[in-house]
């Protein structure tokens, strides 16, 4: 692998234990003002020296996140609809390669939408970015959304998985789910995992990260479990036990409440 690539990469999944706390904060990008990312700025600030990348939209970052940050971003870089749009998965590139450079950021990230309308758009999409990035060492970072009404079993996902992996993405996020060994054998690069809607307990979302690091995902790529949390730097620091440090969901959930009562409000 090219130093650049491999350097970029290196800044995301630490070379200390092979593992990632990423924090995403695209969701504006097709959400708008979602709860508790109405102001990103606010819910940004007191997270990002927590996690070990950040994912914004250019926007996002532009205007949210402060200049002379050392947290390396991955640049959500598709889009182009909305949530009261009839087909979300018609998406397309919304920033270049030139201007992720300029942002200096350590990778690129984009949905793809397989089995949807626009399966074979989205896929393209995927495979001309990957394209244009391995030119300049642009780690790109595929996204396997999932429509409305789709099952997100593990055959499903292990072959969203490896058609981005076969497009050319250098690390993917996606869904945990039961079965989600068979996803890791089945793809070749490193693969994160979203969070979803907030779940019920903290103790539910322990539970997912530790069955996906288990199972041999390299780490998150989270959003709303830890910033809609009335707790998020409690939740962020517990999530990061979990990652880079094995602790199991129970040890993680007393973490969460020592530092709930030390952060107080954070
Ligand atoms: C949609 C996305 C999101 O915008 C976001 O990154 C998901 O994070 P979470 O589900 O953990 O809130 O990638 O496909």
């Amino acid at each position: 692998m090219d130093w650049g690539m491999q350097n970029r990469i290196s800044q995301i999944i630490k070379p200390k234990t092979g593992r990632t706390v990423m924090l995403a904060v695209d969701h504006g990008y097709f959400l708008g003002p979602t709860t508790r990312l109405e102001d990103p700025k606010k819910t940004i600030e007191p997270l990002i020296d927590y996690a070990d990348a950040l994912m914004p939209t250019r926007g996002g970052l532009r205007n949210c996140v402060d200049a002379k940050t050392s947290t390396p971003i991955v640049l959500r870089v598709s889009g182009g609809n909305s949530i009261i749009s009839e087909e979300l998965s018609r998406e397309g590139i919304t920033t270049s390669v030139e201007e992720a450079l300029r942002l200096n950021v350590a990778a690129m990230a984009m949905s793809i939408y397989v089995g949807s309308k626009y399966e074979h758009q989205t896929l393209m999409n995927l495979a001309d970015l990957c394209d244009k990035a391995q030119r300049y060492g642009m780690p790109v970072v595929a996204v396997t959304a999932v429509g409305k009404d789709m099952v997100r079993d593990a055959r499903y996902l292990s072959l969203c998985c490896r058609i981005a992996a076969e497009m050319g993405a250098m690390i993917v996020k996606t869904y945990h789910t039961d079965g989600f060994d068979k996803v890791v054998e089945g793809c070749p690069v490193p693969l994160v995992v979203a969070g979803g809607k907030k779940m019920e307990t903290e103790l539910d979302v322990f539970e997912v990260v530790s069955s996906a690091i288990q199972d041999g995902a390299v780490g998150v790529d989270m959003g709303r479990n830890i910033w809609q949390n009335d707790h998020p730097v409690a939740m962020i620091k517990a999530v990061r036990a979990v990652v880079h440090e094995d602790y199991t969901p129970k040890e993680a959930l007393d973490l969460y409440k020592a530092q709930e009562k030390e952060d107080g409000n954070n």
